[in-house]
């Protein structure tokens, strides 16, 4: 019986086999929706791997009939070709598709993480905001050197060879010639010897004094120094520069008020006070119930100076003033310690990230 089913069987094994195998691939082909990683991967499993249906329809072949093999192999090489190239296209097309989502997921306007940027000091902030205003009035920025002589730092500046600010206590002397600049009114002297009139400059800078540190002291600051030379300056055009700075840095309703004062290179001297900016003059603990806050020097150029550096002062006259960094900065980011200025804490600095 067994040969006779054999023999009725109208085809070998083999070949029904491979029929029920090609039909089977050819569903999975047509059907098969590839639009996930894990469905190509099943694709590729169920077909093309080692374990898959083309491994199984190879081993069918062999046992084809000889003069059947031409048929079928043509047949299976061009069904392989066919998974394999559209396992290649949809793999291609996943593989872009997921690139371009990781570049669609980037938000452009996200904060960098852990960006740590800079910041301008709160002492170079207030500088630059002074020297803008003056710029804008006309005024040329000048630098000069913060190791000075006796002539620039004092002589010249009609400093009595005796002034207690010549003193040891006062001054940092580097020999017996040179000194480290008291004030930048030295780079008024460099300025004027030039010869060039006439002069409206300002000069900021670094200035140190021989005093003991503490809260409201240092052994080094800063000044921002103006002078105005030029034929029939008065002390009414100081005035004004110096209300046209106050308003423009404090704000319109500043007010300013001169004290008389002393200084060995103006005449007359005085200190500038301005309306305190926080109780707008009313009296309060900054101003400590003034209404008014000091915050610089100035005078007209004694013309003791103007000869002294070659200007004939018959004919030329000038003002000078010297503002105090920063008890300004102080004052504007109230900062009680004039020391923090210098200490280089981080937590202090990163406060004035924001600002300028
Ligand atoms: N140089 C003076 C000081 O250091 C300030 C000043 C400058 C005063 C210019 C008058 C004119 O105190």
């Amino acid at each position: 019986m067994a040969n006779a089913t054999l023999v009725f069987f109208p085809f070998p094994l083999s070949f029904v086999a491979m029929e029920s195998l090609i039909s089977k691939i050819e569903e999975i082909i047509a059907t098969a929706k590839l639009d996930t990683a894990d469905s190509l991967e099943k694709f590729r499993l169920d077909l093309l791997s080692r374990n898959g249906l083309f491994t199984e329809l190879f081993d069918q072949f062999k046992a084809v009939k000889p003069e059947e093999k031409k048929r079928f192999g043509a047949q299976i090489n061009q069904l392989k070709g066919r998974a394999e190239a559209i396992f290649k296209e949809k793999k291609e097309e996943l593989e872009g598709k997921n690139s371009n989502e990781s570049h669609g997921s980037i938000d452009p306007l996200l904060p960098l993480q852990n960006l740590k940027a800079g910041s301008r000091h709160p002492l170079r902030l207030v500088l630059e905001e002074m020297q803008d205003i003056f710029i804008r009035a006309g005024f040329v920025v000048e630098d000069g050197p913060e190791m000075e002589d006796d002539w620039h730092n004092f002589s010249a500046l009609n400093f009595p060879p005796n002034h207690p600010a010549r003193d040891m206590q006062d001054t940092f002397f580097l020999d017996e010639d040179f000194a480290l600049r008291t004030h930048t009114s030295s780079v008024q002297v460099r300025v004027m010897e030039r010869g060039e009139l006439p002069i409206r400059i300002i000069a900021p800078g670094r200035v140190y004094r021989n005093e003991a540190v503490s809260a409201r002291a240092n052994c080094f600051f800063h000044q921002v120094e103006g002078l105005y030379i030029d034929k029939g300056v008065s002390m009414a055009d100081m005035k004004q520069m110096l209300l046209y700075f106050s308003k423009e840095f404090f704000g319109q309703d500043a007010k300013i008020r001169l004290r008389p004062s002393y200084f060995p290179f103006t005449e007359p001297s005085a200190e500038m006070d301005v309306s305190c900016f926080l109780c707008g003059g009313k009296g309060c603990n900054v101003c400590k119930q003034t209404g008014w806050l000091e915050i610089m020097g100035c005078g007209m150029v004694d013309p003791a100076v103007l000869e002294s550096c070659g200007i004939d002062s018959e004919v030329y006259s000038g003002y000078a003033f010297g503002i105090g960094v920063e008890r300004i900065a102080m004052l504007k980011y109230d900062v009680k310690d004039l020391r923090t200025f210098f200490d280089n804490d981080i937590r202090f600095l990163n406060q004035f990230r924001a600002i300028g």
